[in-house]
């Protein structure tokens, strides 16, 4: 069986990381996002096909250099084609019923439950669905009692509300999918292939499931999942290979060959590879990119740092991205479209 893993998409809002990283690479506990995906695909999927757009060459290098026990095909887009647009652009790979992942979820769905249930109602479409609080911030499905979707509704008040379940990003689909999306222009999955396979078909079906279920689309989701993830694990820190500490870490990642001088504290915070923070240091809820240097006795607070940052001593930051270098050639300035959420 083939899965087709979405990860083209720019990852604006995770900003500056993705200026020099595919957001699929990005580490959660030291390891590929994307990694944490594919180690749950159900054994029956032999092939994976990344539908890859920006950064392409850093994800085609990983696999190369990687090896993750399936056959991958990185297949590129010559321009954003959307969710819609990219599982289109992979038609050529796929022989029969198939999944679409996208590749910045972490979450507790039991995939062959879901094939499961997709053959059970001989859907044409199965989608993961998850209950919300917020249900103005999302695109919410209408489901019937025996699962069956008939329609989204965009963003509705809580009390125009069809349900409080949402797309969590993973999909069953027969083959037949590909002829509701025109070859060579973007197009979204939800907005426009949905409503017509829901339109023509009435055989489209949300697949509800218990657990967790994390949009790794935002700086805070993106530290929330480190916490969560080392609490389920039972874990205070996780910290990689030859990283000297004289400091102390409090539910934090550290990378490779990091330096944490005497009386640094870190407070939910993720460090990459081959960073220096000097001594009495305090970072709470930051993201501290690869090749860094922090000055001793700063203090930051809800802060990113790009990578190859450094930040003089003393330095007194809150709520800020640090990013000084060039912004990379054609990373668009906001959301390009978007897929969960706002
Ligand atoms: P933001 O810019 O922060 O919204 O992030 P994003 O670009 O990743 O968009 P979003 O979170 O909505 O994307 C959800 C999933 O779809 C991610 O796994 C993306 O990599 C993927 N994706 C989004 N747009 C495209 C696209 O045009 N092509 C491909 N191949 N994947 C896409």
């Amino acid at each position: 069986m083939e899965a087709i893993i979405l990860a083209g998409g720019f990852g604006t809002r995770l900003r500056p990381l993705t200026y020099t990283r595919a957001k699929s690479l990005l580490p959660i506990l030291n390891k590929p996002m994307i990694l944490h995906l594919i180690d749950v695909l159900p054994s029956s999927v032999d092939r994976i096909i990344l539908a890859v757009n920006y950064k392409k060459n850093q994800i085609e290098e990983y696999f190369e250099e990687n090896d993750c026990g399936r056959e991958v095909i990185v297949n590129d887009e010559p321009e954003p084609l959307g969710t819609g647009g990219a599982v289109k652009n992979a038609e050529k790979y796929v022989s029969s019923r198939f999944l679409v992942l996208n590749s910045d979820i972490v979450c507790s769905l039991d995939l062959n439950e879901m094939i499961r249930f997709h053959k059970k109602n001989n859907a044409v479409s199965t989608i993961s669905l998850w209950p919300v609080e917020n249900v103005s911030e999302f695109g919410v499905a209408d489901v019937r009692e025996n699962g069956c979707i008939v329609g989204f509704v965009e963003k509705p008040k809580p009390e125009d509300a069809p349900s409080n379940f949402i797309n969590a990003g993973a999909y069953c689909m027969e083959p037949e999918v590909f002829d509701y999306i025109e070859t060579g222009r973007l197009v979204s999955m939800e907005k426009e292939v949905f409503p017509q396979i829901i339109r023509d078909t009435g055989r489209f079906f949300g697949f509800k499931f218990d657990g967790y279920w994390m949009d790794i689309g935002r700086i805070s989701s993106y530290i929330e999942v480190h916490r969560f993830l080392m609490r389920l694990k039972k874990i205070d820190n996780c910290q990689g290979e030859k990283c000297e500490v004289h400091g102390v870490l409090k539910e934090s990642c550290i990378g490779d060959n990091v330096f944490i001088g005497e009386n640094s504290r870190l407070y939910s915070s993720i460090v990459y590879d081959n960073v220096v923070i000097e001594d009495d240091v305090v970072l709470s809820n930051c993201v501290v990119g690869e090749n860094c240097r922090i000055g001793g006795f700063s203090n930051l607070k809800n802060v990113v740092l790009g990578d190859n940052e450094v930040l003089d001593k003393r330095s007194n930051v809150e709520n800020r991205l640090i990013w000084t270098q060039p912004i990379p050639m054609g990373y668009p300035d906001k959301q390009v479209g978007n897929v969960i959420g706002e």
